[in-house]
């Protein structure tokens, strides 16, 4: 299984957040994955300007590494998204990669991906923001296998407990029997389905505006 990793804080792998992302990746790594972390420092995937050129055409008019990205992605079995608490959500480097996904989400383009989500903060609200981080992979077509957060508040010795050493390899170690086993839980099939049918019902009505989308739909369900 071949995975990329999406680690969105400024302290790059000097942060807490990779050292959280490096357990998951240390179990996924011992079911034999191969992992490739890329560092979003917030200049090279830039915000979205909102021109549409996505759903027109297919790809982004930006020339910043956005596109390289998503091609490494889809090449890839696996998307692993890391990201600290900014303010209660991601941080702004992953919310910039997360809108410049809006064609992707369009088409689901990462359909067949099994995905987790990282989270690292001060002092907590973990779970809506790795629940919102895995909402984003369905959306995009991808299966989460789970969420993992770490408060830093709550380790005053400066290093993750045991316990979540253990939830974080483990998620490593998930995601990768996912993937060999292609399983989908039923409730990510269930919510992957209905946003199928929310964004094929969504493109085929602006079918004029968004030519490539209308196209990539037909092309996989003939309508
Ligand atoms: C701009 C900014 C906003 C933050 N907002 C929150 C927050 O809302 N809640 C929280 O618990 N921690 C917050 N933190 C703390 C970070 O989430 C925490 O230190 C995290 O582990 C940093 O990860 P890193 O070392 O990988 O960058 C914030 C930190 C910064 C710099």
């Amino acid at each position: 299984m071949k995975i990329i990793s999406l680690l969105a804080s400024p302290h790059g792998l000097k942060g807490n957040t990779a050292g959280l992302l490096r357990l998951v990746l240390d179990g996924a790594e011992s079911e034999g994955a191969q992992a490739e972390t890329v560092i979003l420092r917030g200049n090279t995937v830039l915000p979205c300007l909102g021109c549409d050129a996505c759903h027109k055409k297919g790809s982004c008019a930006q020339k910043d590494d956005f596109e390289p990205l998503k091609d490494k992605i889809l090449a890839a079995d696996g998307l692993v998204l890391a990201s600290p608490n900014y303010i209660f959500n991601v941080s702004a480097q992953l919310k910039a990669f997360m809108d410049r996904c809006c064609g992707v989400i369009h088409c689901m383009s990462f359909w067949g991906k099994y995905g987790a989500s990282v989270v690292t903060s001060g002092g907590g609200d973990d779970e809506p923001i790795t629940q919102y981080m895995n909402h984003f992979l369905i959306t995009t077509g991808a299966v989460p296998v789970g969420g993992v957060g770490a408060t830093m508040s709550s380790m005053p010795e400066g290093d993750f407990t045991d316990e979540v050493k253990k939830s974080a390899r483990a998620l490593g170690k998930r995601l990768v029997e996912a993937w060999r086993a292609k399983t989908v839980p039923p409730q990510a099939e269930k919510r992957r389905n209905e946003f199928r049918q929310r964004i094929h019902a969504l493109v085929a009505y602006r079918k004029e505006e968004w030519p490539h989308e209308f196209q990539y739909w037909k092309e996989r369900t003939g309508a």
